[in-house]
């Protein structure tokens, strides 16, 4: 396995150990808060480790573009997790429909944008369009 893809299971790991937990309701807003912080903390790093492979070996531009937005969508998502979480008396509630879509969003992230770079990183970059 390549670096990137011991990080994209660590990733999945830790949304459905988030996910698990808020399903069981054996949650505090303390562990929402640790476990806000400790996402953010690796997606940050994955997700600029990503980037630069991308810019390094001169990714098609759309490809690029196009797998930034995403991460940035996650990031988007991930910040209203803890508010959701603020705003609410149970932190489970709102909170686990934010998780779920976190979770879909990286089984769909994976194939859409994460495969297509490991597999430019091993062989060659794919064709623009
Ligand atoms: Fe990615």
């Amino acid at each position: 396995m390549t670096r990137l893809q011991l990080q994209h299971a660590e990733f999945k790991q830790l949304l459905d150990e988030l996910e698990h937990s808020l399903s069981m309701r054996r949650i505090e807003m303390s562990d929402v808060r640790a476990a806000h912080l400790k996402l953010v903390g690796f997606a940050t790093n994955h997700f600029a480790e990503e980037e630069r492979e991308m810019e390094t070996i001169n990714y098609p531009i759309p490809a690029l573009t196009e797998h930034q937005t995403s991460h940035f969508e996650f990031m988007r998502r991930l910040g209203g997790l803890l508010s959701d979480a603020e705003a609410s008396q149970d932190p489970t509630n709102r909170t686990l429909d934010t998780v779920l879509f976190l979770n879909s969003w990286i089984r769909k992230h994976g194939p859409e944008h994460d495969q297509p770079l490991i597999d430019a990183l091993q062989g060659g970059v794919p064709e623009p369009g």
